[in-house]
Parts: C-alpha cells; sequence; structure tokens
C-alpha cells in the first residue's frame, strides 16, 4: 500500500471516530472501501445494519436509494453518501408518477393486484408499493401475497421474471433493467466455460434469462458468499455480478480462483454509480457533513412498507 493511501486511511479513520460515525459499505464498492467499513454486505443486510447503528451519523458507501432506505429506517440519525450522484439505472426506470398513472389505469380495468417492488427504487415509488424486496428475500416475499392477487412486479424485469419462474406465480412486470447485469455476453460465456470445464458459474438473478439458463447457481451477493463458501477444493467461479464482488469473494476465499464473465462491450462490468464513491469523499464528507440525505414527506409511508417487508 503507498503512503498516500494508508494516510488517506488512517484520516479517515480518525475523522470516523471524531465525528461519531459507522461506515457502511455494499459489496460493489471498491475493495479499499469494503476494507475500511465498519460492516460490508448485500441491500438487505445493510438495511438491517443500519437500524442497529449506535452511531449519531452513517456514512452509506452504495448507491442513492441504499443510504436513503438507511435515513428512512432511522428518522434520528445523520446519514451521508460520498456521492449525491450515485443513482441506478433500475431506480431511474420507475418514476413515481408514471408507476401511480399505471396503477390507477389497472384499477380502472377492475385488476386485483398488489405492487411488490424492488428495493432498488425512490422512497416515492416505495410509498405507493404494498411489499419491498431485494435478492435476500424475494421469494419469501412473493409467497407471502395472497393468491387470489395478481403481481406488479416493478421496476427489475428479469429479476421479476426470475422471480415468476421460481414461485409459479403470474407477474405484471415493469420494463426496468441494471446496466450492468444487462450486458453481460452469453456467447463469452460459453467460451469461458467451454475453457474451464469444471467450473461453477454463478449469476445475480438481475441476469437475463440467458445468462441464468447457464448458470449452476443463481443468487444474491449474500447468497453468493454462502454458496462459494459451500466448496472447500479448489474451484474455478465464473461471476455474472458487478466485478467489485470478486474482491470479496477472492478475500473470503482464497483457494478459490474467480473469474468475471465479460459484458458485450467491455471485458469487466463495474457499476459506474458505485464507482462514484472514492476514499476521498469519504474522508470529505466526513469532513463538511454533506451530502446528507434529508428527511422528505413520502419517508413516512415507504417506512411502514419497508419495515413490514424487511424487518
Ligand atoms: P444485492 O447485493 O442485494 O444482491 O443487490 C445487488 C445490486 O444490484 C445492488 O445494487
Ligand atoms: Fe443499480 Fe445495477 Fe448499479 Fe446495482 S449494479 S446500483 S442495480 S445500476
Amino acid at each position: 500500500m503507498t503512503t498516500l493511501l494508508t494516510d488517506l486511511r488512517e484520516e479517515i479513520l480518525e475523522l470516523k471516530r471524531a465525528k461519531d460515525a459507522t461506515i457502511l459499505a455494499h459489496y460493489y464498492q471498491e475493495g479499499e472501501i469494503q476494507e475500511l467499513a465498519d460492516f460490508v454486505g448485500d441491500s438487505l443486510n445493510l438495511s438491517r445494519a443500519a437500524t442497529k447503528v449506535t452511531t449519531s451519523t452513517i456514512v452509506f458507501c452504495g448507491v442513492h436509494f441504499m443510504a436513503e432506505t438507511a435515513k428512512i429506517l432511522n428518522r434520528s440519525k445523520r446519514v451521508l453518501l460520498p456521492d449525491l450522484k450515485a443513482g441506478c439505472s433500475l431506480a431511474e426506470a420507475a418514476p413515481p408518477e408514471k408507476l401511480a398513472r399505471y396503477q390507477e389505469m389497472l384499477r380502472i380495468d377492475g385488476r386485483k393486484f398488489q405492487t411488490v417492488t424492488y428495493i432498488n427504487s425512490t422512497a416515492g415509488v416505495k410509498a405507493l408499493s404494498d411489499w419491498i424486496v431485494t435478492s435476500g428475500n424475494a421469494e419469501q416475499i412473493i409467497r407471502r401475497v395472497p393468491e387470489e392477487y395478481e403481481i406488479l412486479f416493478v421496476p427489475d424485469r428479469h429479476l421479476g421474471q426470475y422471480l415468476s419462474e421460481l414461485t409459479g406465480r403470474k407477474m405484471i412486470l415493469w420494463d426496468g433493467a441494471c446496466i450492468v447485469h444487462e450486458i453481460f455476453s452469453v456467447g463469452d460465456l460459453l467460451a469461458l466455460k467451454r475453457k474451464l470445464p469444471h467450473s461453477i458459474t454463478i449469476a445475480h438473478p438481475e441476469c437475463p434469462a440467458n445468462i441464468r439458463e447457464h448458470s449452476e447457481f443463481v443468487g444474491g451477493t449474500e447468497a453468493m458468499v454462502r454458496f462459494v463458501g459451500q466448496h472447500t477444493t479448489p474451484t474455478d467461479f465464473l461471476v455474472a455480478t458487478e466485478a467489485n464482488m470478486m474482491w470479496r469473494l477472492q478475500t473470503l476465499y482464497p483457494q478459490h480462483r474467480f473469474h468475471p464473465v465479460p459484458g458485450i462491450t467491455c471485458a469487466c462490468n463495474k457499476c459506474p454509480h458505485m464507482g462514484l464513491n472514492t476514499l476521498e469523499k469519504v474522508r470529505d464528507c466526513l469532513i463538511r457533513g454533506e451530502p446528507e440525505i434529508h428527511w422528505q414527506p413520502e419517508f413516512e409511508r415507504a417506512k411502514e412498507v419497508l419495515e413490514r417487508s424487511l424487518l
């Protein structure tokens, strides 16, 4: 590690103590951020961890909807996001006004439905929902929706299709997708599988069906950690999710080898939104006490739905 990086790490750790802050980080953050965090996890465990933080400030190293969720579940805490522009293509795909209009149209048509929303969405959309799911609890929640209701699944059509196959529930799918998981190349995956015939492919359920059907395991990031942990003999894993996940897996399980499934246009799939957070911005937000996520009126109803679904 360079002296500059060591100094920056030391500075952040010192500021964290001085400002009474806890750093939460998603698995898709760069390794140097994951290393420094007090807690690293998937969306579900990060939301739960946020409710147990004892410091007055949370620095959320992830994207906007994650920090917003942490604030919704902890009104009294100050929640900082190192870069406020860290968005998500899924959250962008479902503006609340558009969802409200669509729900109204379904009601006028006499359809009886419940809205099940992926946590990768804005608070306004969560407030219009009956349930919130993450990759870690989606199947469980879908099974709680009474059979007499249709399911409107928002905003990830690939995750929705996967859950519909898994549970046998018919769904009306919103037309959103993750820009990272949507672009894996099935041709390159098959070529990699031929090159490494004993490898095991693990894919996130945000991937389209053509990638999932060539995968031995489909699951969210936490499920991936558990699945890989069950293998004791050195194994080649082909990983179809955001590339920083491999840093985590390699750190936890050094006996295995992890290979990224390439994207159609690039060799490695990093989320440009997650990548906006850097160690420098973590330090700066601790010094300035901003950018901060401020409480909004729609958080009240979103909180009810989140607590019912996740806690
Ligand atoms: P999980 O870590 O909950 O599986 O979510 C993946 C993701 O795309 C977060 O943006
Ligand atoms: Fe959104 Fe995809 Fe980035 Fe996750 S990886 S934050 S789903 S764009």
